[in-house]
């Protein structure tokens, strides 16, 4: 099997990712057929579905006969194995823990034709432990999409110790025909590259609330009017290079970012922070969940998110114009 054989696709969960990715697998004129627990969980899946069309169509990505067409290609079941019944190539997105991964994976590998795919949408976790439970943990791999995967680009191809080079290439020559930007990582990781990189992130954001440096709100509106304005454009080491006359080395070690030089003088704040533990972790995270809830307690988190998507999708051109 290539990548342009791929024609029929679990969705395997239709969660927050599943659904997405369903919606990108039936734009590209795959039949897709979306596994999740229970109807309550479908009925929700088929709204998020919808909604994601509507959106599209309101942008100009496609047109109402296009959005119907896309439609006739979705079915949605609770039983797997009606689901994985001869698809080329599954698309895991249930819940993040090993055990149920683990489950999951052992019931893909029971249903799932022997030459099919199971990739997998995990944020953070490793193949190599995910793929044990089967017997084919060649055909296994990470493939991990940004929300909304039918919106946003980036897909991070993450083989486990057992995936086989052609498992890894077939997956990024499949997710390049849906147009997405496949990133192959060479070795796996916990948060694979991206998340590795926005646990350091959060982790310090954590640390600014939880020490009264800003609220979640003030850090919020920083970020996205400041560097989200630039990372939207470059990755961090092309904007590192326009950062100092000294380019990379300036930025990195010339007392830019490196706040442990010898002559770096720490604020009171940081003199008097107490030591990062889990257990303080937690607490900052009630914290931050608390100011974000008030900030937010007016407000249609479903009007947000469609707002949300359709300025991707105008920065998305914006980014291809010249
Ligand atoms: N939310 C994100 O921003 C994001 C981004 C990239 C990757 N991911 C990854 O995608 C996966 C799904 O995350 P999500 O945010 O869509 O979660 P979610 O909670 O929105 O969806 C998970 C879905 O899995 C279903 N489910 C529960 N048990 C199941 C089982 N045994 N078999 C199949 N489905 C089952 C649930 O009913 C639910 O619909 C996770 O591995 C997560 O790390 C999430």
């Amino acid at each position: 099997m290539n990548a342009e054989e791929i024609s029929r696709v679990a969705c395997v969960g239709g969660g927050t990712i599943g659904f997405s990715w369903a919606v990108l697998f039936a734009q590209h004129g795959l039949q897709v057929k979306i596994y999740d627990i229970s109807d309550e969980a479908l009925a929700w899946t088929r709204r998020e579905i919808d909604c994601a069309f509507e959106t599209l169509v309101d942008a100009g990505r496609m047109t109402n006969s296009d959005v119907a067409a896309a439609l006739n290609r979705i079915t949605t079941t609770t039983d797997l194995a009606e689901a994985l019944h001869d698809v080329d190539f599954v698309q895991e997105s249930g819940p993040e823990r090993y055990r149920i991964k683990g489950e999951i994976y052992r019931e893909l590998d029971q249903f799932a034709r022997p030459d099919a795919i199971l990739a997998s949408s995990t944020s953070a976790m490793l193949m190599t432990e995910i793929q044990a439970a089967t017997t084919r943990p060649e055909r296994c791999v990470v493939a991990h999409p940004y929300n909304p995967p039918h919106i946003v680009p980036s897909v991070e191809i993450v083989p486990g110790e057992a995936t086989s080079a052609e498992t890894v290439a077939l997956t990024r020559d499949f997710m390049a025909r849906l147009d997405r930007v496949p990133v192959v990582a060479r070795k796996e990781c916990r948060g694979h590259i991206v998340n590795h990189m926005q646990a350091a992130i959060y982790r310090e954001a954590l640390w600014l609330v939880g020490n009264g440096v800003a609220t979640v709100e003030e850090i919020d509106l920083a970020f996205r009017t400041g560097p989200g304005l630039r990372l939207a454009l470059m990755g961090p080491f092309a904007v590192g290079m326009l950062t100092s006359t000294g380019g990379l080395q300036d930025t990195f070690v010339d007392r830019k970012l490196d706040h442990s030089v010898e002559d770096d003088i720490p604020s009171r704040v940081e003199r008097e922070a107490p030591p990062r533990t889990p257990e303080l972790a937690r607490e900052w995270a009630k914290l931050c969940t608390a100011q974000m809830e008030a900030v937010l307690a007016e407000t249609d988190m479903e009007q947000v998110k469609k707002w949300r998507d359709k300025k991707l999708l105008q920065i998305l051109d914006v980014i291809a114009s010249d």
